[in-house]
């Protein structure tokens, strides 16, 4: 082996491929019957509209990005940003003054790699851009929890909270760093370097002695304005007449500067330290940033590996692989031509099948044809080309037909 794949990079080999396809097809019926439509953006944008959406401070552009040209341009770390740069290139508010929107797409962090987090992976997600409205908090959250649903996860907490405006926010960060002052000492490394570039990130803090610090510091919740309030109850409310269960947590600030108002995040206990399964929340200034009208969206991102690491925490049961029907044996030049033809006259029929390409003795071409769980097997050779005569045998109990072998192509293969 001289080269091997990157760092914090994964292969997808066949198996798993087929478990994804499986994922994603699933996720997808639900999207639809929630009404989002599919959205697909370029794997690179231009390096300012991440610098300008998720912030200059953030760990994901002060550190993660992978850009490149001299910086002009750089892999997507999230979808958030390109989905709104294209509804605004688009002109998609002509289309509808509501998008509900979701993708499938890969994303880049220069991330220190560990179980759960990768260098390259892939989310899903959802975007609603249009409406401001608290039942659309409802909706997204409930989309989440659904999909997880969908596959038998119910072992998760829903944190919630709302982190207000920009305002609202400035007085709580001033009066936050005044109470941290006095603590700067105790607390970890990594909240002393965000104390003056991004003092809101130190409550996401998961360092035990910044936890106890933070235990009497000031509540952001304190700081929203009865508005602000009663739209976070509104949100609570609608979300206990669902029935979903949540807790509110007002700590939880997340990662990136264009949120505002509601936060939440999925988070599983079988997944470590790495535990959110999805996280997202409104970021109804993010539009008008990037130079559209004001406009208030919503919305979330799920890792899919994340989501298949506590799938098979739960042994979920991924569909078989569609059987192969029929596995053609053949013996001889002749016969070897013969069956490729076929095989392919099969296949344009839409049927799944197999013939060997090892010139392999029959023995071990009837031990690959099991190997491939084939079931049915025909034999041909030049006694079968000649007397147009074979035998179609049913793996499973054993039970031979005869068949001729100039109708090979018409046969539906059921022996019952
Ligand atoms: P995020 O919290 O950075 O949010 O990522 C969302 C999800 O992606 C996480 O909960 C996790 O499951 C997965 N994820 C993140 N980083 C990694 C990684 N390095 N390796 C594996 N999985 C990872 C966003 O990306 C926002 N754009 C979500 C959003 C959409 N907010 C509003 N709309």
């Amino acid at each position: 082996m001289l080269i091997q794949k990157p760092k914090g990079t994964f292969d997808i080999l066949p198996k798993e491929a087929g478990q994804r396809r499986h994922i994603l097809e699933k996720i997808r019926k639900t999207l639809s019957n929630f009404n989002y439509s599919e959205i697909q953006t370029p794997t690179f944008e231009n390096t300012s509209l991440f610098k300008r959406s998720i912030g200059e401070e953030t760990d994901v552009v002060s550190k993660e990005m992978y850009s490149f040209n001299d910086d002009e341009f750089t892999l997507r770390p999230e979808m958030t940003a390109p989905v709104v740069r294209a509804y605004l290139e688009n002109s998609m508010y002509n289309e509808s003054p509501v998008q509900k929107l979701f993708y499938f797409s890969n994303m880049y962090r220069h991330e220190r790699p560990q179980a759960g987090r990768y260098r390259e992976f892939s989310q899903y997600g959802i975007e609603v851009i249009g409406s401001g409205d608290f039942t659309v908090d409802v909706e997204v959250i409930a989309v989440g929890l659904q999909i997880l649903n969908d596959f038998g996860i119910r072992d998760i907490k829903t944190k919630i909270n709302n982190i207000g405006t920009q305002q609202e926010r400035a007085l709580f960060i001033d009066d936050l760093k005044k109470y941290l002052t006095k603590y700067l000492k105790v607390l970890s490394i990594d909240s002393r370097k965000r104390f003056e570039k991004n003092p809101l990130r130190i409550l996401d803090s998961k360092d035990p002695s910044d936890n106890e610090v933070l235990e009497n510091a000031p509540v952001l919740y304190e700081y929203l304005s009865k508005e602000t309030k009663d739209f976070f109850s509104n949100v609570l409310d609608l979300l206990k007449d669902l029935r979903i269960k949540f807790e509110v947590d007002y700590r939880l600030v997340r990662g990136f500067d264009y949120y505002t108002s509601t936060t939440f995040e999925v988070i599983s206990d079988e997944l470590g330290s790495q535990n959110a399964i999805f996280g997202g929340g409104r970021y109804d200034m993010l539009v008008e940033q990037l130079g559209g009208k004001p406009t208030p969206a919503i919305g979330f991102a799920c890792g899919i590996e994340r989501l298949m690491i506590v799938l098979d925490k739960n042994e979920y049961e991924y569909p078989e692989k569609e059987a192969l029907k029929l596995f053609i044996v053949s013996i001889g030049e002749d016969a070897k031509k013969f069956v490729l033809k076929t095989a392919i006259a099969l296949r344009k029929k839409n049927f799944k099948c197999e013939t060997d390409m090892l010139n392999r003795s029959v023995k071990s071409q009837m031990k690959e044809a099991n190997r491939l769980n084939a079931e049915y097997v025909i034999v041909i050779g030049n006694e079968e080309l000649e007397s147009n005569e074979a035998k179609l045998k049913r793996m499973s109990d054993g039970i031979e037909i005869d068949v001729s072998v100039d109708k090979i192509y018409e046969l539906n293969y059921n022996i019952d």
